[in-house]
């Protein structure tokens, strides 16, 4: 595979013609790094699957470079879903719609249901224009680690996770380190009101501001099916202990104002909600990369991002 550092747009342009072409590519979000194929390509998007080991009826978001593109992928588009595309768009939210019949059974794991996220970081948002420009509709992605596995934040952790799985012909795109750290805010629109499926930085009194609406988060028996509401998932190796206890050798990552205990070894200290989010998943693999067996972890307070925080690593913990 091809790893391209300092992204140009002649770069990205290779890239998307690789995407074109049937390859797979790596590239960055705001959120964490996504594995993308042309949506449209049966052979492309297996190739997904089987790079992530990853069950069949998983359905991928599909990413697009803007709003405009909705329709080509959704119908019977709700007002309220419109409100929050336009508001949040482009960014970390996951759209949950009607299929049009260009979304195949290959992407939605067989259901009606489409997830479409227009991304704002600067090198995927000029992939996705890219690739649009050589006639592709939208590029199926979900995030780049095995399945079950710790979502990559970075280029380097996307190689940990599947530099043995890709191919020659295959890019890995560099963009830094992602900004939010933690998957997108996932949002249910093909009912009455919004249903959040997998909480993101992206709140719930966010999406009702902007909907009008109240919004239900998602209570288990949901029949959309979605990776995310899996009870064990996002899991390093190191088992995750979230109760407080702590042995000396353990690794240990809080907020910077909770003091280390005696013989842990700390793994981080953010200052604010949004560092924690940003510097979790790299902690978690740090854990691994150290060999520690467990690492402790005092869960953030509070609601909003510390709501989806504690959604991932309480999956984490699960085993
Ligand atoms: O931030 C993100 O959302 C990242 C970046 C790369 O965009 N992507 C991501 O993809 O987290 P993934 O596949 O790891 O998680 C997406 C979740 C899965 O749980 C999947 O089941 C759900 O979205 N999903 C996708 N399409 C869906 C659909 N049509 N109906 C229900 N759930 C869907
Ligand atoms: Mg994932």
């Amino acid at each position: 595979m091809e790893i391209i550092f300092n992204s140009t747009q002649d770069s990205i342009k290779k890239a998307a013609k690789a995407l074109k072409d049937g390859h797979l590519v790596a590239f960055p979000t705001e959120t964490v790094y996504g594995l993308g194929a042309d949506a449209s390509n049966p052979t492309s998007v297996a190739r997904i699957y089987e790079v992530k080991g990853r069950p069949k009826d998983h359905p991928l978001i599909i990413h697009i470079s803007s709003t405009s593109q909705m329709d080509k992928w959704a119908v019977d588009v709700p007002e309220y879903a419109i409100n929050l595309a336009r508001n949040f768009w482009p960014g970390p939210m996951t759209l949950i719609l009607n299929r049009s019949q260009l979304a195949k059974d290959f992407i939605t794991g067989g259901q009606d249901l489409v997830g479409l996220r227009v991304p704002s970081h600067p090198t995927s948002l000029m992939l996705m224009k890219e690739f649009e420009n050589l006639g592709g509709f939208g590029v199926a992605a979900p995030s780049a680690n095995r399945f079950g596995a710790v979502s990559p934040t970075t280029s380097d952790a996307v190689l940990e996770e599947l530099g043995t799985f890709l191919s020659g012909k295959d890019f890995v795109l560099d963009g830094g380190a992602a900004e939010v750290g933690i998957e997108s805010t996932i949002i249910d629109c093909s009912g009455v009101t919004p249903k959040i499926l997998r909480p993101g930085i992206i709140s719930k009194e966010q999406v009702e501001e902007v909907c009008g609406l109240q919004s239900i988060d998602n209570i288990l028996g949901s029949k959309v099916k979605t990776s995310g509401l899996l009870i064990s998932h996002y899991s390093p190796a190191a088992e995750v202990v979230l109760d407080g206890k702590t042995s000396p050798e353990d690794g240990f990552f809080a907020m910077a104002e909770i003091e280390t205990p005696t013989g842990a070894i700390r793994l981080g200290s953010p200052a604010t909600i949004e560092e924690y989010a940003k510097n979790l998943y790299s902690v978690l693999r740090l854990a691994d990369q150290k060999g520690l067996k467990r690492i402790s972890v005092i869960q953030p307070s509070g609601d909003g991002l510390a709501i989806a925080i504690r959604d991932r690593l309480s999956k984490a913990s699960a085993r």
